[in-house]
């Protein structure tokens, strides 16, 4: 079945899919996309209904090629083993003593060194470097400086975001960065396989079944690398949306500030959703199963559009517009499933400790006229560039 997503360009995916996700939602909610070889998925209910049937739908295999294999592309028994390791250390409680005693002072200095220039392209400047701080400090990347953690994420991410559209060749730059990262890398999971230290890396590499050997760096690089893309990237950027979304509507960053933090789980909940960071996912089918009418043979590949789906006219009305005051219902930005993203107590709370300081510590903070913010990327989706004033 053809439909008008064939003479879609990659290059307009990547400037700005949502005309065409309103259409796909109205027009032809399951649709083949040849720029991909994937079935994209528009709407909603069959988003969900995809994304929590691990019966039916397993991991896409497409990162591989330029990751490795992964917790993203793992199922079964083995994708279990991976998330045993992961997931203690993310859950709410030691996320929240880790947020309040670690992530906010951090928070607080970067935001205080910024303070006396009054003015700062927000993106580059503080949330990339503050988020891949935060949680390359949770993952345990002790010796590595903000900038090559940026460095290291920004290419993958930007392989990511590239392979979504279609392009997944692999540079020797980003071949090169790979290099980089896993010398680094292979060192530091050697001293926590000697000397376990709490950090993510060292539950990763010790969470194995009774009597099996530690986890080997071989094993784990996929992962790591999925963290390092994902997990340094969409805090950052997810709070770049979310700052945006509050500037460019003036009156709901003055309720924000004025509610004296009490408005601020609504507006995190509202820009993960305006604008998810991660803004789609892949599964494919284990047999021939029926989405939406489509009826799809086993090994097809699905592109679930989490931003689409976010934008579903039968849960949100006026859902393009970014509104702090609308009712709080569930958005799928953290994916779904078994694949839910692990990460997602680390990033909510991440955004409502950014979203508490910046106003303390950049008053009257505001868009800059002179320089419009930049949105880009299909999978790897945000606020590129935020250029902002406030009062020094
Ligand atoms: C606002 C922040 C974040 C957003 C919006 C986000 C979003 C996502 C999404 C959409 C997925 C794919 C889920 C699926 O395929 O169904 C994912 C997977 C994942 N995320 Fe996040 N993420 C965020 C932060 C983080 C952080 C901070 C970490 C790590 C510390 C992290 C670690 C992971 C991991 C390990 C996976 C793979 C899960 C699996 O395949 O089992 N994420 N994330």
């Amino acid at each position: 079945m053809t439909t008008f997503l064939e003479d879609v360009p990659a290059s307009v995916m990547d400037e700005d899919p949502y005309p065409i996700f309103e259409r796909l939602r109205k027009e032809a909610p399951v649709a083949y996309y040849p720029g991909t070889d994937q079935w994209f998925i528009a709407r909603w209910d069959d988003n969900m209904r995809v994304g929590t049937d691990a019966e039916n739908f397993g991991p896409s295999q497409w990162t591989v090629a330029g990751v490795g294999p992964s917790v993203l592309s793992a199922s079964g028994e083995q994708h279990r083993w991976i998330r045993k390791g992961i997931d203690p250390l993310l859950r709410q409680r030691p996320i929240h003593e880790y947020a309040h005693q670690h992530a906010r002072p951090l928070v607080a200095s970067y935001l205080d060194q910024l303070a006396p220039r009054g003015e700062a392209e927000l993106t580059s400047e503080f949330f990339e470097l503050i988020s891949a701080r935060i949680v390359g400090d949770v993952l345990g990347l002790h010796g590595i400086d903000d900038e090559t953690r940026q460095r290291w994420f920004l290419a993958i991410a930007d392989w990511l975001n590239q392979g979504s559209i279609g392009n997944v060749e692999v540079s020797s730059e980003l071949t090169a960065t790979l290099d980089e990262l896993d010398s680094a890398l292979e060192e530091l999971v050697a001293e926590v396989t000697k000397k376990p230290d709490g950090t993510l890396l060292s539950t990763m590499v010790h969470a194995v079944p009774d009597g099996a050997a530690p986890k080997t760096y071989e094993e784990l690089a996929g992962s790591i690398r999925i963290i390092i893309a994902g997990g340094f990237q969409e805090p950052g950027h997810a709070a770049a949306s979310i700052l945006y979304g509050l500037l460019s509507n003036p009156d709901q960053y003055a309720d924000l500030v004025a509610s004296d933090g009490k408005l601020v789980q609504a507006a995190v909940h509202e820009g993960l959703r305006w604008l998810p960071p991660f803004s789609s996912t892949e599964r494919v089918t284990l047999r021939e199963v029926e989405i939406g009418g489509v009826v799809l043979p086993k090994n097809t590949e699905l592109c679930l559009l989490i931003a689409s789906a976010n934008y579903d006219e039968s849960r949100w009305e006026n859902p393009s517009r970014y509104d702090l005051h609308r009712p709080m219902q569930a958005h799928c930005s953290f994916g779904f499933g078994v694949h839910m993203c692990a990460g997602n107590a680390l990033g909510r709370q991440m955004e409502h400790i950014l979203l508490e300081e910046l106003p303390r510590r950049l008053p009257n903070l505001r868009l800059n006229p002179d320089r419009e913010a930049k949105t880009s990327g299909f999978l790897m989706r945000g606020v590129k560039s935020l250029s902002v004033l406030w009062d020094a």
